[in-house]
């Protein structure tokens, strides 16, 4: 079986105004012949104007989360329709921040997976447990099960990736040994196989990746890539990061 593509996400979280821009196009200009497809997911205000500024570069433009319904009467929320057609190709669905913060079950990020589908989006599904969890014995039992509940079974054929983001990795500066990043993609690997007759989705690690740490990192076993935050803000950094696939 030949290994998944992989894919670099920058996550921007909710940074960015128009000057911000002038680093997505840095990025662009940087990129060269990566061996990875490289992404940008900067705040939804942002998706448009980034998805012209990178017109014809290699670099994609992803969304950040995406409401589950088409249309309807859900102010302030955006539907994966919207994000494609502001020029969005991928979508980060069920983070960890949003899990936290806005309470969203395995099934609801499993419907906006479906959602993304329908609207032509590749979805980036993030899981990863939290450091009660860790300290528990938990983690791979957490991960699979949100594997096994957050992906839809439309996802088989099509491309996607899932993205382990352990909670107490994000935005701390800390990082999983690399075995203990092994032992987690591993079994979402395995998860993945039992779950869909041949899945080449790329699994990303995220949490604390930087320049520093990446090629360490990318190049453990089942690791097909990144999902960055903190360090995809400056281009600099996140080419340090593509740059060391
Ligand atoms: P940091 O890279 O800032 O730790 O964030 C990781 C993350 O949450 C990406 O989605």
């Amino acid at each position: 079986m030949t290994a998944p593509v992989p894919l670099i996400a920058g996550n921007w979280k909710m940074h960015g105004l128009a000057a911000a821009l002038d680093e997505a196009r840095a990025v662009a200009a940087g990129v060269g012949a990566a061996g990875a497809r490289v992404a940008l997911c900067p705040p939804a205000s942002l998706v448009h104007r980034m998805s012209q500024a990178l017109a014809g570069s290699a670099v994609l433009v992803g969304g950040q989360d995406c409401r589950a319904e088409e249309t309807g009467a859900f102010t302030g929320d955006v539907s994966a329709e919207m994000l494609a057609d502001a020029g969005a190709v991928l979508v980060i669905l069920g983070h960890s921040e949003r899990r936290a913060g806005y309470g969203e079950s395995d099934a609801l990020v499993a419907a906006k997976t479906l959602a993304a589908l329908h609207a032509g989006l590749e979805p980036i599904v993030c899981v990863g447990e939290t450091l009660a969890q860790r300290k528990a014995g938990e983690a791979i039992a957490v991960v699979t099960a949100q594997v096994r509940g957050s992906l839809p079974p439309e996802l088989a054929g099509r491309p996607f990736s899932v993205a382990y983001e352990p909670v107490w990795a994000i935005g701390t500066g800390l990082t999983p040994t690399t075995p203990e990043i092994e032992e987690i993609h591993r079994a979402i690997r395995a998860t993945l196989a039992a779950m869909f007759a041949s899945a080449q989705a790329p699994i990303l690690y995220g949490g604390s990746v930087k320049p520093g740490n990446a090629a360490e990192i990318l190049h453990a076993a089942e690791v097909g890539g990144a999902l960055v935050g903190g360090a995809s803000l400056k281009a600099a950094d996140f080419l340090g990061i593509v740059g060391a696939l």
